[in-house]
């Protein structure tokens, strides 16, 4: 199954950026808006996973997200994957304490080596953003990141870290949230 392990944004913080973005959308035909109620924000994505290791994991997580306090983020700027003149992935940023969400990144990329789940991603620099859009074909987005570049949510805390199974579809992915784990109050 193809896993990887997210935080979720409360319902606030979602319908801001869902009311920030919506005027911006008809302009952007070309891009393929993620749909909000399946917004979050990646910690680690473990690709493809079998079960064993999946069981073995989660006690892991557990254990890892009780050695982080709860943190504070919010949303704010825009920006695109690989860049904004060829675009294949418009995002917004993280804000807040970016540093201890870096070090609860690191703790969860550690417990999926430690059962062995080797990381797709492993070695690139952890860049926390939540996808608003994909493209197709590569795009030049610079005017919409820019019309986005102001965009300040209000703070949330993060109290939970999610492991979350992605079924592929036609359209868009299904996500099935497979266990939950607190961090420290
Ligand atoms: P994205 O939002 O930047 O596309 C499920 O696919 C989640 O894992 C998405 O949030 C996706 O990030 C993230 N992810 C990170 N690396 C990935 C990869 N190599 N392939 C697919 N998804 C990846």
């Amino acid at each position: 199954m193809r896993l990887f392990v997210a935080i979720m944004p409360p319902a606030h913080a979602v319908d801001e950026l869902e009311a920030a973005t919506a005027p911006l959308r008809p302009a952007w035909p070309q891009l393929r808006w993620t749909s909000h109620d399946a917004w979050h924000v990646t910690l680690a994505f473990l690709g493809e996973v079998d079960e064993v290791a999946a069981d073995r994991l989660m006690p892991r997580l557990h254990r890892a997200a009780g050695r982080h306090k709860s943190l504070s983020l919010a949303f704010g700027g825009a920006g695109a994957f690989p860049d904004s003149g060829r675009a294949r992935v418009l995002w917004t940023g993280l804000h807040g304490d970016r540093r201890a969400l870096a070090a609860l990144c690191g703790s969860v990329a550690a417990s999926a080596r430690r059962v062995g789940i080797p990381q797709p991603d492993e070695g690139r620099p952890f860049r926390p953003h939540l996808t608003l859009a994909r493209c197709r074909a590569p795009a030049d987005v610079h005017a919409l990141v820019a019309a986005l570049s102001g965009y300040a949510g209000t703070p949330w805390t993060v109290e939970r870290i999610h492991l979350v199974r992605s079924h592929l579809g036609q359209a868009h992915p299904r996500y099935e949230d497979l266990g939950s784990w607190a961090l420290r109050a």
